[in-house]
């Protein structure tokens, strides 16, 4: 449709269905609920008001969708089409795995092909919008929500954000197989204090800006149609009501023009934080601060109309959210296709198709973080081995948002290797108990698997935690176990960096897998076998224990600092008295079946001037007997700033595919646009100094050069 036929829709539009445009309602709404007593009842809604909303959450499947949007254009006046929108985070049906895991990929392609795959099924299904990405960035894993993360650092969130939206709508999402991408949720919500959900949070403006805010960005910069706001506050005002995020940053100086949509219920709940009077104040605030749907909330719905006719908002603001929804529309070509592409035939075609599955399976290799290996893995084909552990044996291991997915098709790690290593010699104990039967097997084998950590429901919205240990059974099962065979390898599930200092101490290897998603368990018997190579880093650092949180890699030097190489507790010096200042693993880290070597950085130039560049190159050499594949992580200091700079930053990845003795030299430019940051005038510069660049295979590298800026 041209932009002057949307005019002339609007136009000719009421008052009342202009603000029924902004409404988005749930499921529970169209399902014959009664009118009495159901939801539209608790709305004050006529039977009809319900199909000529904007919008429609968590309803799905391409019949269902049909029907709805026939009905939707058959009730609204100007049959105007419906939005259907859907939290696809990490797959439809087919789930990949969960965004804490891709992030260890350090491979941002691959998630353009998960989130490209998750958009075929996903608007086969009927479905226009997903919720995803997801681009808080998270530094405290008592925060549920680490398994929506792609981790705590800012350079490689934006990588993942800007390619998540790549992948879910393409060049344009009207296309087939595309869906419109919402960014979430702005803005910082992986702030949460102590890391419990829907808590405020306390930034300073420079760390809002300089840390938590570049993946949204980069999100809105590669095309996100949509923005959703964030439960918590920011200043001490719930997002969905903050003028200077929402007006002054995100449509201002972002220049960001699509939709933002409340999170759930976001604008209710802001009058429960005390910043609106009541409903009616909420949804001026809300309008005010171009927030143009309500997600299920009756704020919109039975006040923005008497707002406008008291004169207290005018109707041009709501005219402008309106157009922002109908050009969304028609973006997504609803007006000449309402179904877009939801047709039962695609569904049968791309759902569960066997190249999805494939990449679930490939993708949980890339995920899947070695941490430690005391030679016990890979298996020595044809040893005795038990695997134990509840989870061994648990269709748990997609993650909290895998809500469409089939639960008997997602392959469980006993599955995977019976079916697979099936004529090895293994025994399956699926329990988080050690009876006397499994300490006995257990005794007698070569290796002893254990599969701990959270399953599925441990982690996600509102599943924060104050303590992140193993849950207690695992840790006495691990104990048993350890105790009567040295050789007990863990596979890790879980969607958080779990404090596993026991682990750490005395497993014998650690392969943190994640929530692998449907096929992922065939990836990690291939792993436990030797048949694939694990290659993720960690991209959130994995902490002694709570107390050390939030944690971060980048953090900074203090005026006391603990010195490196040193042991125990020091007074009077930034530490603790009980545990590290580091992590347990850090940021980066992650190994391999192989052994990766780096020739020292070498700079084209130690001397980079205002506006050029210099080039930061190694040469990485597969040096053992397994092809495998390698994170190559760049890293930044600068050593003084006008303000405290952290320790180091990451500002490069390239992830590498070496054969057994095969090298590559890998580059890596630096341009003073990398070196910027916001100044003690908030002002966002680089200045001149000395920097230090380092190239290695973690975040505790010591592969360094140094190079100063001049002439700025
Ligand atoms: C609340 C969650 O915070 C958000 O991430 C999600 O997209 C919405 N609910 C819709 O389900």
């Amino acid at each position: 449709m041209e932009r002057s036929a949307l005019d002339a829709l609007l136009a000719d539009m009421s008052l009342q269905e202009k603000i029924e445009q902004l409404v988005q309602l749930n499921g529970d709404f169209y399902g014959g609920a009664d009118m009495l007593t159901g939801p539209a009842a608790q709305f004050k809604l006529t039977k009809e008001q319900p199909y000529r909303t904007g919008s429609v959450l968590s309803e799905h499947g391409a019949e269902k969708l049909r029907k709805l949007q026939d009905d939707f254009m058959a009730e609204q006046p100007h049959h105007i089409p419906a939005l259907f929108m859907e939290d696809v985070i990490h797959g439809y049906r087919t789930i990949f795995p969960a965004p804490i895991a891709q992030g260890c990929s350090f491979d941002p392609e691959l998630t353009r092909e998960i989130s490209e795959a998750a958009a075929k099924e996903a608007s086969a299904a009927g479905v226009h919008v997903t919720f995803a990405p997801m681009a808080d960035l998270v530094r405290d894993s008592r925060w549920g929500r680490c398994m929506e993360s792609t981790g705590e650092d800012t350079y490689l969130n934006s990588l993942y954000a800007a390619a998540a939206v790549k992948g879910f709508q393409g060049d344009n999402c009207g296309e087939k197989g595309r869906v419109a991408s919402c960014v979430k949720h702005f803005a910082a919500y992986g702030a949460v204090q102590s890391g419990r959900d829907y808590n405020v949070t306390e930034l300073s403006q420079r760390t809002l800006r300089q840390d938590y805010l570049p993946a949204y960005k980069a999100a809105i910069d590669a095309g996100a149609e949509l923005v959703m706001t964030a439960f918590n506050t920011v200043d001490r005002i719930p997002c969905t009501l903050n003028k200077k995020l929402m007006n002054g940053i995100l449509r201002g100086e972002f220049g960001f023009d699509g939709v933002l949509i409340s999170d759930y219920n976001a604008i209710g709940e802001a009058m429960v934080f005390g910043a609106a009077e009541d409903k009616r104040d909420a949804a001026k605030k809300a309008i005010e601060c171009g927030c143009d749907i309500d997600m299920v909330s009756d704020c919109y719905i039975n006040n923005l109309a008497d707002l406008v006719k008291s004169g207290e908002i005018s109707e041009e603001l709501i005219d402008k959210a309106v157009m922002r929804v109908l050009e969304l529309k028609n973006k997504l070509g609803l007006f000449e296709n309402p179904y877009k592409d939801g047709s039962v035939e695609s569904e049968k075609a791309v759902i569960y198709c066997n190249e999805h599955l494939a990449l679930s399976r490939r993708a949980a290799v890339e995920c899947s973080v070695l941490l430690k290996n005391k030679g016990a893995l890979p298996l020595k084909k044809g040893g005795k081995v038990v695997v134990a552990g509840a989870l061994c044996d648990s269709r748990d291991i997609t993650g909290s948002w895998a809500i469409f997915a089939e639960k008997d098709k997602t392959v469980t790690l006993r599955q995977a290797l019976t079916e697979l290593y099936g004529g090895e010699n293994i025994e399956f104990y699926p329990a988080d108990t050690a009876d006397e039967k499994l300490l006995s097997a257990a005794a007698q084998a070569d290796t002893v698997i254990l599969a701990l950590g959270e399953h599925e429901m441990m982690t996600g919205e509102s599943r924060s935690r104050a303590e992140i240990y193993l849950p207690e059974e695992q840790r006495k099962l691990f104990a048993d176990i350890a105790a009567v065979n040295k050789n007990t390898a863990v596979v890790l599930f879980g969607g958080r960096p779990l404090a596993i200092p026991e682990l750490a101490e005395n497993a014998a290897a650690i392969l943190a897998v994640w929530l692998p998603g449907t096929h992922g368990a065939y990836a990690v018997a291939d792993m436990l076998y030797g048949a694939e190579n694990p290659s993720g880093k960690l991209s959130m650092s994995i902490p002694y224990c709570a107390g050390q949180l939030p944690i971060s890699y980048a953090a900074f030097n203090t005026g006391r600092p603990y010195p490196d190489g040193a042991k125990g507790f020091i007074p009077f010096l930034s530490n603790y008295m009980d545990v590290p200042n580091k992590p347990l693993y850090s940021f980066g880290e992650g190994l391999s079946y192989t052994e990766f070597e780096y020739s020292p950085v070498e700079l084209d130039s130690n001397i980079l001037t205002c506006g050029g560049k210099i080039t930061a190159s190694v040469t990485v050499k597969n040096t053992g007997k397994m092809r495998g594949a390698e994170a190559v992580q760049m890293y930044i200091r600068d050593i003084k700033g006008s303000v405290v700079r952290p320790l180091r930053e990451l500002k490069g990845v390239e992830k590498i595919r070496l054969e057994a003795g095969e090298s590559r030299r890998v580059s890596f430019e630096i341009s003073c646009d990398m070196l910027k940051f916001y100044d003690e005038n908030m002002d966002y510069v680089c200045e001149n100094g000395a920097f230090t660049v380092y190239i290695g295979g973690s975040s505790l590298t010591e592969n360094s050069a140094d190079f100063t800026l001049e002439g700025i």
